[in-house]
């Protein structure tokens, strides 16, 4: 059994959880409709969807495991297994390598001690290489969560770090456009 294997809890849903799942199957359509907004509510209280959190989502959307794996699987902001506290996801496509991404992850790369694709060893940070996030104008971009900073250089990429170990995640350029 591998190390992430040990890590991996059972979940259970918290009743913030299973009230948030209850509402957003009243809200669609359909029970599977509400696979993805679903999958975010086990995130947000694990940090990942574990094999258990597939077995609820089973029993409550009325969908195949097959389905729910497909979904999780295909994408990349989803997680089957324990991650780090904070998933740094540089986009290294094409228009921001060309806008300055490789500075962006060498800054992150000195600063944490760790190459793109490894996690600290203390499981705060962990840096990845995203494929295009789909904001190519604003480039260099890095992908944290749900929040999506722009026009990132390696100064801006440190400050970020700096806050993060402050325990401050700083408003992103998409929590504004949220916000207006
Ligand atoms: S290439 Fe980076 S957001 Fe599209």
């Amino acid at each position: 059994m591998s190390k992430t294997q040990d890590m991996k809890q059972e979940f259970k849903p918290s009743p913030e959880t299973l009230s948030r799942v209850d509402k957003l199957v009243e809200a669609y359509p359909t029970r599977a409709s509400a696979l993805m907004p679903s999958i975010w509510a086990i995130t947000d209280e694990m940090g990942y969807v574990p094999d258990t959190g597939v077995d609820f989502l089973v029993e409550k959307l009325g969908v195949t495991k097959a389905r729910v794996y497909e979904v999780l699987s295909f994408y990349t902001m989803y997680r089957t297994e324990p991650q780090a506290e904070h998933v740094l996801q540089v986009c290294h496509n094409i228009s921001c390598h060309i806008m300055g991404a490789r500075n962006v992850i060498a800054q992150l790369e000195k600063k944490l001690g760790v190459r793109l694709g490894e996690a600290t060893p203390d499981g705060k940070f962990a840096i990845e290489g995203a494929e295009c996030l789909g904001a190519c104008g604003h480039g260099p971009c890095l992908q944290l969560g749900k929040h999506l900073y722009e026009y990132l250089t390696p100064e801006k990429a440190e400050d970020l770090l700096d806050n993060l170990r402050k325990g401050v995640v700083p408003r992103a350029d998409t929590d504004r456009e949220l916000e207006d």
